[in-house]
C-alpha cells in the first residue's frame, strides 16, 4: 500500500528557475502513489519541457496550448474538480498576483479557479520581488482565501545574491502535501505520541552505550499517523533519519530524558506507540573526563533505567491506547505476552530480530500483533510503513 494511493494532485509549475526542482517533486509524489497532473505555464515551458514531467509521472503533462485544443473548454474544469490537492511549486510573483486577483488567463489559473481542493503554494523568486508590497499583499489575500503558503526559505538565489526567496525543498513540500491530504483521515482530531530510535547512555564525554535501533519503524509510525490525519509528537533518540514533516519532534539522548519527554506529552495523547529501544541500564557513574587507556581496563557499573511504558501505564491521565514493541531473539511469543501483561498494554508488536529481513536497520519488518483481548495477527513481511499502518488501524479499533 502506497501512502498517496488514489490521491489526485494537480501540480502547477510556473516560470522560476526552481522549475528544475519541480520535476523531483513530481517524481516524489508519484513514487508515493499519487496521480500527478502537471500543468506548466508558458514561462515554465522556457525552463523545462512537459516531457520531463511526463517521464516521471507516467501521465500527460499539460501546457497552455491544450486549453485551445479539442477538449479545451472542459479541461480546466475536469482537472480542477478531480483534484484532491492543488499545489503550485514554484509559484512566481506573477502567478501569485493573478491568483490573488482571481484572474484566469491560462490553463493553470483557470484550473485553480475551478478547483475546490485545498491549495498549497510554494513561492520562489528573487528576494526583492518577494519583499515587494504587491507580492506580500497577494500572499496575504491568498491566505485569507484559504490557501496555505509554504516557504520561501532563505539561502542562495539564482541571481547570485543570498536572501529570502528559495523554494522549499521537494521532500519537505511532499511532506506538507501528505499532511494536507491526510486531514480528515481516520485519526483526525487524535493525538499520537511515538517514541523512536535507541537511547544512548554516556560512559564519559565521548563514549556511550548504544544499541542498533535506527528509528526506521518509529519514524514510519509517525509518518503513517500523519497520513491518517493525526497530530503527532515524535520523541526521538539520536537518529540519522529526517523527521516526518508536520510532526512535533522532541530530541533526546538518554532513557531518563526520553522518560521525561514521554511523560510530559502522554497526558494529552490518545495513543502512545513506544517503538524506541530504550536502554535498560546506564553507567551509574559516568565520568566527566575522557577515560584514558593508561588508567587500565575500567570497570563500568550499571544502574537500571526506568521502564517508561510501565510508568505511563500507572499514570491516572494516560493515553487511551498503549502500544509496546518487543524485539526478541528467542521465545518471541511468550516473551511478548509477558511484556503485554506486565507493562499494562493494550497491544504489543512482536518481532524476531534474529531474521535478516526484519527488525533493526532494514526497511522491512515481520511482526505479530498481540492484543490484550487475546487476538493474534501474524503479518507477512511488509515495509515498515505498511507495518505502521496496520499497527495504527488496530490501535484505532481499540479507541472506538
Ligand atoms: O526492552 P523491552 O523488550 O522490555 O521493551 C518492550 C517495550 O517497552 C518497548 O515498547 C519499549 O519501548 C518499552 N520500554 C520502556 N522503557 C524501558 C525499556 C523498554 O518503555 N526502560
Amino acid at each position: 500500500m502506497l501512502p498517496l494511493e488514489s490521491k489526485r494532485i494537480v501540480l502547477g509549475v510556473t516560470g522560476s528557475i526552481a522549475c528544475y526542482k519541480a520535476a523531483d517533486l513530481a517524481s516524489k509524489l508519484t513514487q508515493l502513489g499519487a496521480e500527478v497532473d502537471v500543468i506548466l505555464t508558458s514561462a515554465a515551458e522556457h525552463f523545462i519541457r512537459p516531457l520531463t514531467f511526463q517521464s516521471v509521472t507516467g501521465r500527460r503533462a499539460y501546457v497552455d496550448k491544450d486549453l485551445w485544443g479539442p477538449e479545451g473548454h472542459v479541461l480546466h474544469v475536469k482537472l480542477g474538480k478531480d483534484a484532491d490537492l492543488v499545489l503550485v511549486a514554484p509559484a512566481t510573483a506573477n502567478t501569485l498576483s493573478k491568483l490573488a486577483a482571481g484572474q484566469a488567463d491560462n490553463l493553470l489559473t483557470l484550473t485553480i479557479l475551478a478547483a475546490t481542493a485545498p491549495l498549497m503554494l510554494a513561492p520562489a523568486m528573487d528576494g526583492g520581488m518577494y519583499d515587494h508590497p504587491a507580492t506580500q499583499a497577494s500572499l496575504e489575500t491568498l491566505r485569507t482565501h484559504g490557501a496555505s503558503i509554504h516557504g520561501p526559505v532563505s539561502g542562495h538565489l539564482a541571481s547570485g545574491l543570498s536572501g529570502m526567496g528559495r523554494m522549499l525543498e521537494p521532500a519537505e513540500l511532499a511532506g506538507y502535501a501528505r499532511v494536507t491530504l491526510g486531514a480528515g483521515g481516520p485519526l483526525d482530531g487524535r493525538r499520537v505520541l511515538v517514541s523512536a530510535g535507541g537511547t544512548q547512555e554516556p560512559i564519559d564525554p565521548v563514549r556511550v552505550i548504544a544499541n542498533r535501533s535506527s528509528g526506521k519503524q518509529g519514524y514510519a509510525l509517525a509518518q503513517a499517523a500523519l497520513d491518517m490525519g493525526a497530530q503527532v509528537t515524535l520523541v526521538s533518540g539520536p537518529s540519522a533519519l529526517s523527521a516526518p514533516t508536520g510532526a512535533d519532534v522532541v530530541r533526546v539522548q538518554t532513557a531518563i530524558e526520553m522518560r521525561d519527554a514521554v511523560l510530559a506529552h502522554a497526558a494529552q495523547a490518545d495513543i502512545l506507540l513506544m517503538a524506541a529501544a530504550v536502554a535498560d541500564f546506564r553507567p551509574s557513574n559516568a565520568s566527566d573526563k575522557k577515560i584514558k587507556r593508561a588508567g587500565g581496563v575500567p570497570t563500568i557499573e550499571l544502574a537500571a533505567n526506568p521502564d517508561i511504558l510501565k510508568e505511563v501505564s500507572q499514570q491516572a491521565n494516560k493515553p487511551a491506547v498503549l502500544v509496546g514493541f518487543a524485539a526478541e531473539s528467542n521465545d518471541l511469543l511468550s516473551n511478548a505476552q509477558g511484556k503485554l501483561a506486565s507493562k499494562g498494554l493494550d497491544m504489543i508488536v512482536a518481532n524476531d530480530v534474529s531474521a535478516q529481513d526484519a527488525g533493526f536497520e532494514v526497511d522491512t519488518n515481520r511482526v505479530i500483533l498481540l492484543a490484550k483481548d487475546g487476538s493474534q495477527d501474524e503479518l507477512p513481511l511488509l515495509s515498515k510503513y505498511e507495518v505502521a499502518r496496520k499497527v495504527l488501524e488496530k490501535a484505532l479499533s481499540f479507541l472506538k
